[in-house]
């Protein structure tokens, strides 16, 4: 599979986008905050900082799309996952392994034509680059790029924080409250006490009224999936409107079907911190906001002396910055050898770290905060020795079935969150959804397209065992892209898999209920041939495929929240980084596990008990 590498073609729209850099934010002028990537973590912190009366420089490697139909219209999510006007690569590893790393079946290799070879029996000389896993460098962050899924973690996901800090605030039945103070919904009628109104993020649901209709292949398969998921076949038509952000008591022990909901409005525009961050720029109120775009922060700068006082911990009191657009390597419009000016902004009050799960570790690595080993090894003087940062790197674990119907598989989309018998808890352990597309992952020109009678169910494994996953410095120069290897299934993998394999047994068995003509289906994988007759579809074959195939997008944890005594815990409670003052990271790198089955709601969830810590702190302070 070839894809075309656009780089040379875009190289001269790069040059003009550099000569629109806002001119606002004038070197060395000072904020009371400065806040490093707008992202759903710092994004709608920036604009809350503003809005509370604090003055507030928001600065962000990428440009502004929010007016682009690429990311305005959410249909249009592959699209934008591709787009080369915000797209990031990250080339990360899965494994150690170089061997097992080669079988990823879309791994990508450059050509050196200036195409992307992606597979497993690569042109003689391609290099190889790794498994592509795309970031957005643009106003809003992966917010304005992604599938734009909304759910809540497990309540354990926010527990574990108080058990690990013994801070209250994150008790789950608090966190809700950020839940209602950001949500604008768009498809339950007001009043609904679990859901909030007049946010700044627009919930909606999809049309699922196909499920009233028994005679379609979809609403066979949802009834044969009720059966086995313990609900009613008969009341497919009702369940698959359940409220997936919903208050239900024991709400992680349930299977069932939910209707899926996106940030976007029910007019099918996204929403996303793009809308927040510009609608508190235009606000008639002039709130103190300033966004600097197209700008890298390269590192936090720090004092030794807070007020005077001896041994007082190193304090930051602002960013680096380089200027221009694309100048971090992982931009395919980077142009090599190019940079851009440096120059320094202060901070009076706080630098607060957004970059997200990559960016965050990789800037307070080069700040000199991070494992002294790797540190020295790249001469950063050390400024705090905190062996957690960049560590506990973790994501849930995908993987799909994909198949053919005889004929195209007439379905809405259906969504079920579900336990499978091994998992560990009583907890549900597996987010599904049904359609008729193909999701395989990430590579450059994904998804592919295997004509009108794709069927896939799409899996998101909950609560990976392992998060051995690392981001590491290539150089202690801020344009280089880390080294990132996920080390996927290195704790109690054979687990994990195993819960994706009863995953795919029970979802393949629903599919032999679509009746005729849709069936036979041929499936494509884990077991190719036809479904159900393949006498390769083993538990130990399935289980090996997706040690091979699996892939993830939802990359979290590597400054994690933790108690006193964890050893690798990078943020207190407060999402201070240990050790130093003046900093924080708020962003999906924060959560001390991967946040349920989706990070984008949690992630905004979080960013707005920032908001309150930090002001409640600033507050106390002045
Ligand atoms: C293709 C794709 C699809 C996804 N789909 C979903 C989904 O459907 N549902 C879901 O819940 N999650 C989804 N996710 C994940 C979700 O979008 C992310 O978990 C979430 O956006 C993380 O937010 P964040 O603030 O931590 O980081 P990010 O969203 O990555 O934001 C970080 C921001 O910081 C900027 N930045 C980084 N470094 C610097 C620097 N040095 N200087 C200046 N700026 C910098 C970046 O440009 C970026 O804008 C998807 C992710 C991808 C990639
Ligand atoms: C149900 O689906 C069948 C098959 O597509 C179609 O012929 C029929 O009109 C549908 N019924 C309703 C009530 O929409
Ligand atoms: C902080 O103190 C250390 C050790 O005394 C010194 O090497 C370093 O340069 C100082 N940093 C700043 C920013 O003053
Ligand atoms: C089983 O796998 C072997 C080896 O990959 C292959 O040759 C054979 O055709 C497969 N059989 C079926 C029924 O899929």
């Amino acid at each position: 599979m070839h894809y075309r590498l656009l780089s040379a073609l875009v190289a001269s729209a790069a040059v003009t986008a550099v000569e629109a850099v806002e001119a606002a934010a004038a070197a060395a002028a000072t904020y009371d905050y400065i806040v490093v990537g707008s992202g759903p973590g710092g994004g709608p912190l920036a604009a809350n900082l503003a809005r509370a009366g604090y003055s507030t420089l928001l600065i962000e490697a990428g440009g502004d799309e929010g007016d682009n139909p690429t990311y305005r219209d959410i249909q249009n999510f592959n699209e934008a996952a591709n787009d080369e006007a915000s797209r990031w690569d990250f080339w990360v590893k899965h494994s150690d392994d170089p061997e097992r790393e080669l079988k990823f079946g879309h791994t990508t290799y450059d050509t050196g034509d200036g195409t992307f070879y992606i597979g497993t029996k690569p042109p003689a000389g391609a290099k190889h680059l790794g498994i592509q896993y795309p970031r957005a460098a643009v106003l809003g962050g992966c917010a304005m790029h992604n599938g734009a899924v909304c759910s809540l973690p497990q309540d354990d996901d926010w527990n574990l924080i108080v058990k690990a800090t013994g801070d209250t605030s994150w008790e789950a039945s608090k966190m809700r409250e950020y839940l209602k103070r950001i949500e604008k919904n768009d498809y339950l009628p007001a009043g609904n006490a679990a859901h909030g109104y007049t946010g700044w993020l627009a919930t909606s649901v999809g049309d699922a009224s196909f499920a009233k209709n028994v005679s379609l292949p979809g609403t066979k398969i949802l009834r044969k999936l009720a059966e086995l998921t313990g609900q009613d076949p008969d009341a497919v038509g009702t369940l698959v409107n359940s409220d997936i952000l919903g208050d239900y008591k024991n709400r992680d022990e349930i299977s069932s079907f939910y209707n899926m909901v996106s940030h976007a409005d029910s007019q099918g525009k996204r929403s996303s911190p793009n809308n927040y961050i510009r609608a508190t720029l235009a606000d008639p109120a002039k709130y103190p906001l300033t966004v600097k775009l197209h700008t890298l922060v390269t590192k936090v700068l720090f004092t030794n002396s807070t007020g005077g006082m001896a041994n007082a911990p190193p304090r930051a009191i602002g960013v680096e910055v380089m200027e221009g657009a694309s100048v971090y390597k992982a931009d395919p419009k980077h142009i090599a050898g190019t940079k851009g000016p440096v120059s320094q902004i202060l901070a009076k009050r706080e630098v607060i770290i957004s970059g997200g799960a990559f960016n965050s570790p990789q800037i307070l690595k080069l700040s000199g905060i991070g494992p002294r080993e790797e540190l020295e090894k790249f001469k950063i003087p050390v400024v705090k020795d905190l062996p957690g940062v960049g560590e506990r790197l973790a994501d849930n674990y995908e993987g799909s079935i994909l198949a053919l119907g005889a004929v195209p598989v007439d379905s809405g989309l259906i969504t079920l969150i579900f336990r499978t018998p091994s998992a560990p808890t009583k907890n549900r352990n597996i987010f599904t959804w049904c359609g008729a597309f193909s999701f395989e992952g990430f590579w450059p020109g994904f998804p592919a397209y295997y004509g009108p009678n794709q069927w896939t169910c799409a899996m998101v494994h909950i609560g990976p065992k392992s998060q051995r996953g690392t981001v590491k410095l290539t150089s202690a120069d801020p344009q280089d892209v880390p080294d990132i290897n996920f080390n996927f299934f290195k704790d109690n993998g054979a687990t994990d898999l195993h819960e994706l394999v009863e995953a795919a047994n029970l979802l393949r068995e629903s599919w032999k209920s679509a009746g005729a003509p849709a069936t036979p289906f041929q499936e494509l994988h884990p077991c190719p041939g036809e479904l159900g007759k393949s006498a390769n579809c083993t538990d130990a074959a399935q289980a090996e495929f997706f040690k091979l195939q699996a892939y993830s997008h939802h990359a979290s944890s590597t400054c994690a929240i933790g108690g006193d005594d964890d050893k690798l815990a990078v943020l207190d409670s407060k999402f201070r980084v240990r050790g130093v003052s003046g900093l924080r990271v708020v962003d999906a790198s924060a959560f001390p596990v991967v946040p349920g089955a989706f990070p984008v709601l949690p992630t905004m969830m979080l960013s707005a008990k920032a908001t309150e810590d930090i002001i409640a702190d600033a507050k106390k302070s002045s």
